[in-house]
């Protein structure tokens, strides 16, 4: 294929240079010297067509293809009972667990390679799993690797609008919207595809989840023809399209007068567009909703719940065998701040809990990971773990609105492993969120990950080039969440950037460090938001203390934090199981870092680390704010060993953050200095 755009940070994580060690590639080419990929669907036509160029490029030859089940070294690529050539591989054990995605790489002592699953789509798993083997220098001789993922559904959501813009998005317009109009750059839909199913991803909405006026339309002949051009290079690469819908629909484009969930022609209007939906794209995967959330339409109106309107399209999608991806981002956002009982913390599990059991079997419930909105600190949301019959869906937010917005670095990774190894406690210890998203805790069929996706149509894809590896690492994650952040990131930075020990040191130290050097110059102990209001970027402690959004801090001249215990406050920390529930009921045992989630208290109130709770606050804002300059040291010390170019991009963004974490550090700092009249025990520079 030919390869257009080069250079810049295109080729993302598929970047085949040549490697450098003769030994490895030598080594290497002789494994691959001759190839057999068998079959010649659309999936693995891609499968073919990617081992060419990751061979060519990695190892600079082109291998010979054949299908002679002669002797010999061979790379042999395929679904086993398609040819004789795999009979060594069927012979060497039982394939049968593999289920749909899962693949095998395994030599053999005569010099070949199997690269095995059941379905062409496992097939091209196993290709990128091998082809990852190489960018990472790893030994092919007696190789035996098997692979399953964990996760039925490795879902992205898009949330770009018919305009071209893109709502979060900080990598420039859409991929696949232009000016009102689908876009005609399939090519770059072709390279984006690849990229998301080297790393397992095999499910994706392309439009936002505020579906608007024309977006509405998406469902229709006015759009599905283009629509379907889009699902057919995903599929070609094992990646289902989602549409997000309007729950309006069957009033703003039916002609009906109501979208009642309940009523006979609204249930007939659906599954006539779903059927025309499957007309034109066969392997449709089904609707993301969301309803009844920040002014979209939803089955409240009609008196009806959230079951009623999820079970209205799953029946309606059921035939064809598609899903409904329902968000439980559902809460009461015009708050009044003199009303202390209503609290947004509580709303999804208030919504939901009471409907567990209710919802189809092709509903999922897509949960956000905080019960608040992807803040730099949450505690997990207690919906997860809490209903036990119900589909569920973990949503994390890879495009940085609340975490520097691709212009701080802030490698995510670290915050997601915390989430998913959280233990609920819902059947005791060891009931972790992994478990409660995979379908594993309580015997579910579906299940999975959903994120917010952070491309666009910057050459780089992501804007920042080290942001790459959130989208990288989250696909990974949803794939095998019992790697590390770290395994994760070494990969991502080898495949990147090739095998320089030097320069992985130092964006490893960078990406690993990066979360938690964000959090320490942002806002504190896990009571979030300080950002401007609308746009998010930059601090502002007030910003919504007085908006009519109403997320508070309430912070005064006494105190700060927000009271959610069951004894004196909102009573959200009862909506855990126990001893989760407890643990954060109390003062004493809440870990530091979400104090002022759960709790409203003195700035002397002292932390079990042993500072106060302003001193901590000025002690970290100075801190955060000198690793952030470190970062920029940091980089510039393997600035002799990157591509000019790539170095040049992440500088740029690297200065731009140590400034701008001085202005976290200063704006932070003056506010409680003068809120609490309380001086810096070191007596540093507090404007
Ligand atoms: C956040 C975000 C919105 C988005 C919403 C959602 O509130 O700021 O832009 O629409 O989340 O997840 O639906």
């Amino acid at each position: 294929m030919k390869r257009r755009k080069a250079g810049g940070g295109y080729e993302g994580w598929l970047k085949y240079s040549l490697i450098e060690d003769a030994g490895m590639r030598e080594a290497y080419a002789e494994k691959c010297s001759r190839l057999a990929v068998v079959g010649d669907s659309p999936v693995m036509a891609s499968a073919r067509r990617e081992l060419k160029l990751a061979l060519s490029g990695l190892l600079g030859i082109v291998p010979e293809e054949s299908e002679l089940p002669d002797r010999g070294p061979l790379l042999v690529a395929g679904v086993p009972d398609r040819s004789q050539l795999f009979e060594p591989l069927a012979a060497a054990g039982d394939l049968s667990g593999l289920g749909e995605e899962g693949y095998v790489i395994e030599s053999s002592s005569d010099g070949r390679v199997y690269l095995a699953g059941l379905t062409d789509r496992a097939v091209l798993y196993a290709v990128f799993g091998f082809i990852r083997l190489l960018q990472n220098g790893e030994d092919l001789e007696e190789i035996r690797i098997r692979e399953t993922p964990a996760n039925g559904l490795r879902m992205l959501n898009h949330w770009d609008n018919l305009d071209g813009s893109v709502e979060r998005g900080y990598a420039g317009k859409s991929l696949f919207f232009n000016n009102g109009e689908i876009t005609d750059d399939l090519e770059r839909i072709e390279d984006y595809a690849r990229l998301l199913a080297s790393c397992g991803i095999n499910a994706a909405a392309i439009n936002n989840v505020n579906v608007h006026k024309q977006e509405t339309l998406l469902i229709t002949d006015a759009y599905l023809p283009e629509v379907s051009r889009i699902a057919a290079i995903f599929r070609s690469c094992g990646i289902r399209l989602f549409l997000s819908v309007n729950y309006a629909s069957p009033m703003e484009i039916g002609g009906l007068n109501t979208a009642d969930p309940l009523n006979a022609d609204v249930a007939a209007w659906w599954k006539s567009a779903v059927g025309n939906v499957y007309r034109h794209i066969p392997d449709f995967g089904g609707f993301l909703v969301k309803a009844d959330s920040e002014f979209r339409p939803g089955p409240f109106t009609y008196g009806r719940n959230h079951a009623d309107g999820a079970n209205l399209l799953a029946d309606a999608l059921a035939p064809f065998g598609g899903l409904v991806v329902w968000r439980c981002f559902v809460y009461n956002c015009l708050q009044d701040w003199r009303d202390r009982s209503t609290d947004r913390a509580r709303a999804a599990y208030d919504h939901f809990m009471p409907l567990d059991g209710d919802f189809r079997d092709n509903v999922l419930l897509q949960i956000k990971n905080g019960p608040m909105d992807f803040q730099v600190r949450e505690p997990v949301s207690p919906l997860l773990g809490g209903m036990k019959r119900t589909n569920q869906l973990l949503e994390l937010q890879i495009t940085q609105e609340y975490t520097g917005q691709q212009r701080h670095l802030c490698y995510l990774v670290p915050q997601w492993k915390e989430v998913i190894e959280f233990d609920t406690r819902a059947r005791g210890e060891g009931s972790l969120v992994a478990r409660v998203v995979d379908g594993s805790l309580f015997g579910r069929r579906l299940g999975g990950m959903a994120a917010v996706a952070n491309v666009g149509d910057a050459p780089n894809w992501t804007g920042h080039l080290l942001a790459q590896a959130n989208l990288y690492g989250y696909a990974r994650l949803a794939w095998n969440p019992g790697l590390s952040s770290e395994e994760i990131a070494r990969e991502w930075v080898r495949m990147t950037f090739g095998r320089d020990w030097e320069a992985e040191r130092v964006i490893l130290q960078m990406l690993l460090d990066s979360y938690n050097i964000y959090e320490a110059y942002t806002a504190p102990l896990g009571v979030g938001w300080m950002v401007n209001p609308d746009h998010h970027y930059g601090p502002n402690v007030d910003g919504y203390e007085y908006a009519k959004w109403g997320t508070y801090h309430y912070a005064d001249r006494d105190g700060i934090g927000v009271d959610r215990t069951v004894a004196t406050g909102t009573g959200f920390a009862g909506q855990y199981h126990s001893p989760n529930s407890e643990r954060y009921e109390s003062r004493e045992s809440c870990p530091d870092e979400l104090l002022l989630f759960f709790h409203h208290v003195p700035y002397k109130h002292r932390l079990n680390s042993g500072k106060t709770v302003i001193q901590h606050i000025y002690d970290s804002r100075f801190e955060g704010a000198e690793r952030a300059a470190e970062l920029l040291t940091l980089w510039e010390s393997i600035g002799e060993r990157i591509d000019e170019e790539l170095y040049g991009q992440v500088r740029q963004r690297l200065l731009h953050q140590r400034e701008h974490a001085c202005e976290w550090r200063d704006i932070l700092n003056t506010y409680f200095y003068r809120k609490s009249g309380i001086a810096d025990e070191h007596g540093r520079m507090i404007y």
